[in-house]
């Protein structure tokens, strides 16, 4: 009948696979109706963007996941559903199941994600299958700096560069031999200044990928702010806010995480080595931004 669609057998207009499967069902004038499909302890977020208009709805279909609203979680569940306009902040969310979530959005926004994740997400696939570490380490650090971010109250453009730079900073570990990469013992300075030249790959890796701000702050997550960091040996505020976020994020994640060459730092004591570098390797303000984030949540005693 004229007018009438009708798609059965997981029929859809076109589909992008990646760490999560987005499918375009339909869209008409502006308006684009996909399917969302996430594994199990994903994390997620919308960053404000520069489209006052679109509006982005979410719709459970299968499911569980946990949304940050403020200092709140919510857990959603199949039949639940939200949406966002005009955010301010980045709206971060994480599946605690394998989740389906009908998405619907007021401006065309899926040949854009898809121009954006398709190559990159196939770039986090494969980091994640050559070192699972590295993979579920960039999740974690996109966590981390996007709280820290929201904590500092910075704005929508800053957010969103944190949101992806934080993701991609490893990609290059890609790049890095294995032999090297997983090194039980400790490694010599040859192999050392190999591992350093991570930051610049996964800078060359994003570069014209995305603005060209993300690769920029990702060459720079290991400069740090007295000038001993690498690659630049960049100082104070020759170093992007961002790279300075994710620099924190990133240290106090590789201290609270098992290694094959050491045991996992307690929150506490990540904590504390933070704070003991306050001003010579990272910035105070974000050291203590991620305190009140884990004070919040749970992680952190009060009154550390
Ligand atoms: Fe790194
Ligand atoms: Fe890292």
């Amino acid at each position: 009948m004229e007018g009438l669609f009708i798609c059965k057998d997981d029929k859809y207009i076109d589909q992008v696979k990646g760490t999560s499967i987005l499918s375009l069902l339909a869209r008409k004038d502006d308006f684009e109706i996909m399917l969302y499909e996430f594994k199990a302890e994903r994390p997620n977020s919308i960053t404000p963007g520069n489209n006052a208009d679109l509006m982005e709805f979410y719709y459970i279909l299968e499911g569980e996941i946990i949304i940050n609203d403020d200092d709140k979680s919510v857990k959603m569940k199949k039949g639940d559903y939200f949406y966002v306009n005009n955010i301010k902040e980045t709206v971060s969310f994480r599946t605690l199941a394998d989740t389906k979530m009908l998405y619907v959005t007021s401006q065309p926004v899926y040949s854009l994600l898809y121009t954006y994740t398709d190559e990159l997400r196939n770039l986090l696939d494969k980091s994640e299958q050559k070192d699972v570490y590295t993979y579920n380490h960039g999740n974690r650090v996109q966590d981390y700096s996007v709280k820290i971010s929201s904590k500092l109250g910075l704005s929508g453009d800053i957010n969103y560069n944190i949101a992806l730079a934080s993701l991609f900073h490893d990609v290059g570990k890609c790049f890095i031999p294995d032999e090297i990469l997983n090194k039980t013992s400790s490694l010599s300075d040859e192999e050392f200044n190999y591992i350093k030249k991570h930051s610049t790959y996964s800078s060359e890796i994003l570069q014209g990928k995305f603005v060209d701000d993300i690769a920029m702050i990702v060459e720079q997550h290991h400069e740090r702010l007295n000038g001993s960091g690498y690659p630049k040996g960049l100082k104070g505020d020759e170093t992007r806010i961002e790279a300075k976020i994710i620099a924190v994020a990133d240290s106090y994640d590789a201290m609270t995480s098992n290694r094959a060459y050491r045991n996992a730092s307690t929150p506490e004591s990540a904590m504390e080595e933070l704070k003991r570098h306050i001003g010579t390797l990272y910035d105070e303000k974000i050291v203590l931004a991620l305190e009140i984030s884990l004070i919040e949540e749970g992680i952190l005693a009060k009154n550390n």
